[in-house]
């Protein structure tokens, strides 16, 4: 078990690893690999503490805490973000230290009033402003809506570390804590679910904040995120990675996304599948059955297609609520730049394919063709015609 790990001379990490986290955002986000919150300890000849962790670990927070320092020796609080998985302790810190100045951005005073109802000691920074701590100066970067309004950077001279906060985490929860000592594959894996499902609507805001950042010239040394590894091999990488993911990113993937009550819209899917590989045997296809498979893993899956398929069976004149609860998430997101068509088998009414149509449209899909829909079970006809739908699909991109 680890409740502090010394990065620096000056720099502890007092977080919380979160081993057993199911989902994040209430039940909204699957966490297959847990989380942590990071929070950091600076010892300067000032003593910072920069965010906490997320209220229902605020106890255990404080008492490790205290193990590692004197809580009155503490300065300075920085909450970078005030969302409950980093300010979650800080009810039961300010009891122990009430006067202790709180140190976050203009937004993150009215944020944190709203969720404590305190009258705290709070100073309000705005980018660039500094903050002396010894032979290292603070920095404070706003960085609003990455990942709400209120959070905000901050850069430690000397240690030269880029305190981040939610961007470039992962929710993924290790214990060697750096990225060079974390399985590859899952750590990108999970920072890109992260990004996909998270960052998305901000991508033009993040683009804009990294510039800002790299024009400052800025050595960096460490990125101490708020979730997951802190990034000690190669920081820039995830840098970069993020500036690819903000542009539109997209892969020579197509996902096929759908529902089934009977199976003929599975029937369908299959043949479409067969059919765009067929064509273009370069091309990546997946299938996701959207009431079985993880909702927030299909859309990493869309975030890396550059098309996708939708399809439903109509039922009840509308089509089916795993796909209604799918797309209302892709709509918040705003993917930009994918291409989309629908499909679904139907019985009497049939309107499924075109209420997918306008819906995907509506999401910000770039709609290929009319859909494709078919009466009650397919037969081989119909079949071989789905394989001509998804060959023309795949044809138009
Ligand atoms: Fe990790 Fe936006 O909180």
């Amino acid at each position: 078990m680890r409740t502090a790990k010394k990065l620096t001379d000056k720099v502890t990490w007092v977080g919380k690893v979160d081993w057993e986290l199911e989902t994040f955002h209430g039940d909204e986000y699957s966490t297959h690999k847990g989380t942590s919150y990071n929070s950091y300890l600076i010892r300067d000849e000032k003593v910072v503490l920069i965010d906490t962790v997320w209220l229902p670990y605020d106890r255990e927070f404080v008492e490790h805490l205290r193990s590692e320092i004197d809580l009155q020796e503490i300065d300075y609080i920085i909450i970078q973000h005030a969302e409950i998985d980093h300010s979650g302790a800080l009810l039961e810190l300010m009891r122990e230290i009430p006067d202790t100045p709180i140190y976050c951005t203009k937004n993150g005073e009215r944020i944190l009033k709203g969720h404590f109802h305190q009258d705290w000691n709070i100073v309000t920074v705005k980018t660039g402003d500094t903050l002396d701590i010894g032979q290292s100066q603070l920095i404070f970067v706003e960085a609003p809506m990455l990942h709400w309004p209120d959070t905000m950077f901050t850069y430690m001279t000397g240690e030269n570390i880029l305190f981040s906060n939610d961007a470039f985490g992962q929710h993924y929860a290790t214990e060697s804590l750096y990225n060079d000592a974390a399985d590859q594959c899952e750590l990108f894996a999970e920072a890109m679910k992260y990004y996909a499902n998270i960052l998305t609507p901000f991508s033009a805001l993040v683009k804009k904040k990294i510039n800002e950042v790299l024009a400052m010239e800025l050595p960096v040394n460490l990125i101490c995120t708020s979730h997951g590894v802190i990034w000690r091999d190669d920081p820039a990488q995830i840098i970069h990675k993020y500036l690819e993911w903000a542009d539109n990113y997209q892969e020579n993937q197509i996902s096929i996304v759908y529902d089934t009550m009977w199976n003929s819209t599975r029937l369908m899917a299959e043949a479409i599948a067969a059919g765009i590989q067929a064509e273009d045997p370069k091309v990546t296809v997946k299938l996701f059955n959207a009431a079985k498979y993880d909702k927030n893993d299909i859309v990493t899956e869309i975030f890396k297609s550059k098309a996708i398929l939708a399809g439903s069976p109509t039922v009840n004149n509308r089509y089916l609520s795993s796909m209604g609860g799918l797309l209302e998430m892709v709509k918040g997101l705003k993917f930009k730049n994918k291409k989309a068509a629908a499909f679904g088998s139907y019985g009497w009414s049939g309107e499924s394919v075109k209420l997918l149509t306008e819906d995907l449209a509506s999401a910000g899909f770039v709609i290929v063709g009319d859909g494709y829909r078919s009466l009650w079970v397919p037969d081989e006809e119909v079949l071989q015609a789905c394989q001509e739908f998804g060959r023309s699909f795949v044809r138009s991109l």
